[in-house]
């Protein structure tokens, strides 16, 4: 098989570490600060499906809102007390995520080989410039695509087509890495070559659908050359 012509990253959990914020949240709020930060994931990622499959956009919002509501839900769901100044600081350190180590190292090898780099996001372009720029990635990234334009989240398939849009590569031709399931999933489901990196352990979606690579890092991708 022909290796691809473009490699697709997913921002949050996979370049960036959305659980960094748990340090913070633990300093916020003693004991509970790993409960927030996987309770906030996960209802962030709920509320990009809700506004995405109840209408045709209608309902839309960027998803650094859908974060912060997010993370207004999860504190009252937790009996956590969320003043203005620590929603500040929670959603600042969600623009300055810190990235996973071996992202810089990867994506230089890939420029090496002359691959084509992006990420696609449902992150809004002000949250992805902001956390690409804080891990100093920018240069080393030929697209930055963001869901906005189009106001469907992934796993809608108008939001995977964007990687064809930017690139002018088929499905085919495209790898795309996340290290969240249900993304790996979607763009498997999509026709995307796709590598899920397990970065916790855990079981992969069972819905009949692997992905066609599974690694433990970023760096696994370099397998698909
Ligand atoms: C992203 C989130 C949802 O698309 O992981 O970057």
């Amino acid at each position: 098989m022909d290796h691809p012509g473009a490699v697709l990253f997913d921002a949050y959990g996979t370049l960036f570490d959305v659980y960094s914020v748990a340090e913070t949240a633990e300093r916020l709020f003693a004991g509970q600060g790993q409960a927030l930060a996987a309770g906030w994931r996960d209802k962030q990622i709920e509320y990009t499906r809700l506004v995405t499959t109840s209408d045709d956009g209608a309902h839309y919002q960027p998803f650094g809102e859908l974060t912060r509501a997010a993370l207004r839900y999860t504190c009252k769901r937790l009996g956590l007390g969320l003043t203005e100044a620590a929603e500040q600081q929670l959603m600042g350190q969600y623009r300055t995520l810190t990235a996973f180590p071996e992202c810089r190292e990867v994506l230089q090898a890939l420029k090496r080989r002359g691959v084509v780099t992006g990420i696609l996001s449902n992150g809004d372009p002000g949250m992805l410039d902001a956390a690409v720029q804080s891990a100093g990635l920018e240069g080393l990234l030929d697209h930055v695509l963001s869901v906005d334009g189009i106001r469907k989240y992934k796993t809608h398939p108008e939001a995977y087509r964007l990687g064809l849009t930017a690139t002018g590569l088929a499905p085919a031709q495209i790898a795309f890495v996340s290290c969240n399931g249900w993304d790996a999933l979607g763009a498997t489901w999509y026709g995307f070559r796709t590598l899920w990196v397990n970065r916790y352990q855990l079981p992969f979606e069972e819905l009949g659908t692997s992905p066609e690579r599974t690694g433990t890092s970023l760096r696994d991708v370099l397998g698909f050359f």
